[in-house]
């Protein structure tokens, strides 16, 4: 929400969504980086870490922020960005000036090899990871954007100043850290090239700086040294960390944070962007990440965030009847052993935007991407069609307030323009209608709240060879338990009730209207129907 008509959101425009949060039953705010930014890269490229970017306010408005969700009972957790930094950052642009600089080895600097990078490392966001700095004729690494560059963990005095930043805004009373990238800090030692079968002379590098051996000792030492001292809560990016080895980053007493964002069901998807869901592959990942850490951790649950497309328009269904591949998907992972995420506008139902032209792009890695296949030969209309599918700004565009002029978000231009679906899918419009996917999102928030095995109830898998249904049962130690029956797929799908059968009063939740009696002994579900029941255990009395 933009309260100062420049057209970008800030934060005196959340403070006057804290009415709208609270209704809605959010309990945890998650702030994207709104640091002193250039922006190449949202906020995600900080060039001061101890103060709040001049358009989304000021310190004092963060101040009022903190007081004012505290005051309701809800939290606030901030996006701390620790792998890197903006290239205009006074570190960064002290590291650079000379090679003998006191910062210099703050950042990770090397000689190029016969006019080319050092390795053959591949950046995250395209194009080698490494640029050469015309100040010293040195390179310097950069898994994500030139702009920004990587931190050199491995050097004592960065890893105080990154705590020491923690610490500061531990003492300002911010709740938690969602912590960027977190699994990058560690790079392989030596920097070795990769294999370049197809000597392309620049290689996806995953596996020289994803989850590292080592990287954990950075996590661990952090966490003691910062949020580990307050009652505060650490949510980690961890792409490349495995449900085997999850226990070690969040193991209860074990692990250094309290929930990590695996990405396994987010690499389903954007290995096959193309493709429909598949259920089994759905449940296989997601009933591994809830067995790996049940009773021994707790996990992130979701299936948005502003990396993603819009999860309706990956997996549900746009069309007819659109509202319901949005709760059916909303049921599926909400009940979950785990704390659900929920990303602005998802409580909507909103699908994809519309972009006309490649001029419209903003995502620093949807523009790389422009110029990578430009320079390969395609066509601007190939080249929409893949950002259409794929692009970071689908999910990214103004939250739609109401079907004012853009959105009621900003009187001015937005930064980025909005879905223009915004008059039919907009915050005021669904709040008044109990059939709305936002009215279902509260439905789902306060069963989980009322509901204890939904909470710390055992996830039991039911249903499992089903390639439509995705389905499981939440069972707590005194037996009660509730069985969350969602069809996935833009087909009529059938449930028989086996071993879990069900209980009076039973249906505690549907996203479409049921006949009574219409389920004793087996489902019929209609396309991404989803049902909650109360039941119990099959016994032989039965
Ligand atoms: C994470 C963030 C993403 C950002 C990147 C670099 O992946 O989610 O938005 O671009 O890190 O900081
Ligand atoms: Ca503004």
């Amino acid at each position: 929400m933009d309260s100062n008509g420049d057209g970008i959101g800030d934060l005196r425009g959340i403070l006057s969504k804290l009415d709208y949060l609270e209704w809605l039953g959010v309990d945890l705010l998650w702030l994207c980086p709104v640091f002193p930014s250039p922006n190449v890269d949202n906020g995600y490229d900080v060039s001061n870490y101890c103060d709040i970017g001049p358009e989304f306010g000021t310190l004092a408005d963060f101040d009022l922020l903190l007081a004012e969700l505290h005051r309701r009972g809800m939290r606030l957790m901030i996006d701390l960005v620790i792998n890197h930094t903006s290239d205009r950052h006074p570190w960064f642009i002290e590291s650079r000036s000379t090679r003998s600089s006191p910062r210099r080895n703050w950042y990770i600097w090397r000689d190029g090899r016969d006019g080319a990078p050092p390795n053959n490392w591949e950046s995250i966001f395209l194009g080698p990871a490494w640029t050469r700095d015309d100040a010293t004729g040195q390179y310097y690494l950069h898994l994500f954007s030139a702009h920004q560059p990587d931190l050199n963990w491995d050097n004592p005095e960065v890893r105080a100043a990154l705590c020491s930043v923690a610490c500061w805004w531990l003492a300002r009373g911010v709740d938690g850290f969602r912590l960027d990238a977190i699994t990058h800090l560690k790079k392989q030692p030596g920097l070795p090239d990769l294999p370049d079968p197809d000597g392309t002379g620049c290689v996806p590098s995953y596996e020289a700086h994803m989850n590292i051996p080592g990287v954990l000792d950075f996590v661990h030492e952090f966490a003691r040294e910062s949020f580990r001292r307050h009652d505060a809560i650490a949510l980690g990016e961890a792409n490349g960390v495995s449900s085997a080895q999850a226990l070690e980053w969040v193991g209860t007493g074990r692990g250094p944070l309290d929930m990590i964002l695996q990405f396994e069901h987010w690499t389903m998807w954007s290995s096959h962007p193309h493709d429909p869901l598949h259920v089994p592959t759905l449940r296989r990942i997601l009933g591994k990440w809830q067995q790996a850490l049940q009773g021994k951790g707790w996990n992130a649950l979701y299936i948005e965030n502003t990396e993603l497309p819009r999860v309706i328009s990956r997996w549900g269904d746009v069309g007819t009847p659109r509202n319901q591949s949005a709760t059916a998907l909303a049921t599926m992972y909400f009940l979950m052993q785990g704390t659900p995420l929920i990303y602005q506008g998802q409580e909507l139902g909103m699908a994809n935007t519309t972009f006309h032209d490649l001029s419209v792009f903003n995502d620093v890695f949807s523009r790389n991407r422009i110029e990578q296949m430009r320079a390969a030969g395609q066509m601007d209309d190939e080249i929409l069609a893949e950002l259409a599918l794929t692009s970071r700004d689908n999910a990214r565009t103004p939250m739609p307030w109401s079907d004012a002029p853009q959105g009621g978000f900003t009187t001015g231009e937005p930064w980025l323009p909005l879905n223009p679906e915004y008059p039919a899918v907009n915050v005021a419009s669904q709040q008044q209608d109990p059939g709305s996917v936002l009215a279902y999102y509260r439905k789902l928030i306060r069963l989980r709240r009322q509901e204890a095995p939904l909470i710390d109830g055992r996830y039991v898998e039911i249903c499992k060879r089903n390639r439509r249904i995705y389905a499981y049962v939440r069972e707590a130690a005194d037996g009660s338990a509730i069985a969350v029956i969602c069809n996935l797929s833009p087909h009529p799908a059938s449930y028989r009730h086996r071993e879990w059968i069900l209980c009076h009063p039973d249906l505690l939740l549907s996203n479409l209207s049921v006949a009574p009696h219409d389920d004793t002994h087996s489902l019929r579900l209609r396309p991404f129907e989803a049902r909650v029941y109360r039941v119990r255990r099959r016994t032989a009395s039965d």
